[in-house]
Formats: structure tokens, sequence, C-alpha cells
């Protein structure tokens, strides 16, 4: 059967993905930021998964206001690099993996989420500068990855309090495939970061870092954190955080909660990283492993 090894969860910020297109990453500007993900890149090529899910947001590239679907699974055997105005990103192309797509599709929406399926889509600097940071710049990413985006952009959105639950089901589909793959699950997005109005640059540490802390110790009391109070706390796009809650919900110390056998799995931290700024926004990064 499948499993899940890990979990990753860290920021986008498209100038993150323009500096290191640029050759950028050396400047004193963004040196600390990049020295914070050497050890991750290490880490993913000790541990190279046979798939990455990675939950991340479209940003009016591939959905507009058109049509907005709150939970969207990508199927595609590939996935372009978007153009997003300056040109698509001198990235790889994405390999998908459709059949555990479409497995997970099948079982999720028998667990009774809704999701939008996706057999063509183009992926923005949400789903690619994260695959930058963790891997740099090769020939080809390490691996297939399955695109899952989340609607932070248009209200309504959905709860933490969902995605943390959504999370928990995308485990049981995955552990439920009849293939012996070991799969990551990365959440992206955030962390504090307001682009628009008056309070246009907020940026909050202690809200971030308490985040953090609780994201790994108590991730349950944090799902139920409202989504007003990432806006208050936290500036309007700092509502990308509850994408990490979806990667949360599917390690195996939540599980074993839901079963009644808590502190089995608890999850091995092998990294945490804090920057400010990187464009308007505050920075995050974690690796959870699965024990
Ligand atoms: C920035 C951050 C984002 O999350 C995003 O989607 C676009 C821009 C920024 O900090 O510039
Ligand atoms: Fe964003």
């Amino acid at each position: 059967m499948a499993r899940i090894s890990a979990s990753v969860y860290t920021s986008h910020v498209p100038a993150i993905g323009a500096a290191i297109d640029l050759g950028k990453t050396g400047e004193p500007y963004w040196q600390p930021l990049f020295k914070g993900y050497e050890r991750s890149r290490q880490w993913l090529k000790e541990n190279t998964p046979d798939v990455i899910f990675l939950v991340y947001n479209d940003h009016a590239t591939a959905f507009s206001l058109d049509m907005i679907p709150t939970f969207a699974i990508g199927t595609a055997a590939e996935f372009t690099p978007a153009d997003e105005g300056w040109g698509p990103r001198p990235v790889p192309k994405v390999i998908g993996h459709p059949e555990l797509a479409a497995h997970i599709a099948q079982s999720v929406i028998q667990q009774d989420f809704d999701l939008t399926i996706v057999n063509r889509m183009d992926v923005d600097h949400g789903l690619t500068v994260p695959l930058s940071l963790m891997c740099g710049q090769p020939q080809a990413w390490p691996c297939p990855v399955i695109p899952f985006a989340v609607n932070v952009v248009q209200y309504p959105v959905p709860s933490g309090r969902r995605c943390f639950m959504l999370g928990q089901a995308i485990r049981k589909a995955i552990e439920s495939y009849d293939q012996p793959l070991n799969v990551q699950i990365w959440g992206t997005g955030g962390m504090s970061h307001q682009l628009q109005g008056p309070r246009a640059g907020l940026i909050n540490r202690a809200f971030d870092n308490a985040f953090f802390d609780q994201l790994i110790a108590d991730p349950e009391a944090l799902s139920n954190k409202p989504h007003i109070d990432y806006v208050r706390e936290a500036g309007s796009e700092g509502i990308e955080l509850v994408m990490w809650l979806i990667a949360r919900g599917a390690m195996a110390d939540v599980a074993d909660a839901a079963n009644g056998v808590p502190g089995r799995h608890v999850p091995k931290l092998v990294h945490r990283f804090y920057h400010v700024p990187a464009s308007n926004t505050a920075v995050g990064h974690l690796i959870l492993e699965n024990t």
C-alpha cells in the first residue's frame, strides 16, 4: 500500500522564483533566505519520494472569477508552468500521477468532500516556487507531483477545520492505494502577509511563530482558528496558511488521535526556519517526518 512518509510546509513568494531564475540567490538580500533551505534540499535528495501531493493555491492564473473551485485535484499526465505576465518560469514541466490522482479523487469524494477534477491546468508560482526552493534548478523535478489547488483568493474560502479534515481523508485515500508508493504531502503558502489596502506590508512574527508551535504540537486545536483571525492577525493573504492544515491533517499522529490511540507516531521535526522579509511576505518552512 502507499504511505505518507513526511510533510513539508513552505511559503511560495513569486519574487523567490525570480531570484532563482535570474541567478540572484547569493545577493545579500536573498542569501539568508536560501541558506535556510540548504538543509531541506539535502534532506529531499536523501528522502526523495515516489510522488509529491502538493497543496497550493492558484492566483487567478488557471482559474479566474469565471470558475472558482474550492478544492481542485490535478489528474493530468503533465502540467505546464504558467505565464503570469513575464513569460513562463524557466523550470521543468510538472509530471503528474494520473492513476494515484484518480484514486484519491474517487476515495476523497466518497468520503464526502467535493473535489473538482482538473484534466488540464497550468501551474503558477504557488506550485513552482516551493518545488524550486526544495529542489534547486534540476533538469527535471525529482518525482511526479499531484497538484491540489485550494481557493484562498476569493471569498468564501474553506475553514481551517475543513482543511484539517480533508487532510485526514487524503491520508485514508493514499493508504488505500494498492501500490507501495512513498508519498510526501506538501502544504504551501503563507506566512503572514498582506498585499493590498491600508495594511499592505503587514508582518506578524508572534502570530507566525505561535502558528508553527501549534501546527507541530496541537494541530487539532489550531484547526479551530476561525478564518477571520487569520485575516486580522496574519493579513489578508495570511489565509493561505489554512493549506498547511491539509498537509498536517494527513500525518500519522492525527490518524492515531482519531482512532483513540494518541502518542504512537509523534512526528519528527527535521527542520524549522523563519525569515523576514521576502518581498512582502514572512517566509516559514517546516519539515515533519512520520515516525
Ligand atoms: C507575494 C506573496 C504571495 O503569496 C503572492 O502570491 C504574491 C506576492 C509577495 O510577497 O510579493
Ligand atoms: Fe500567494
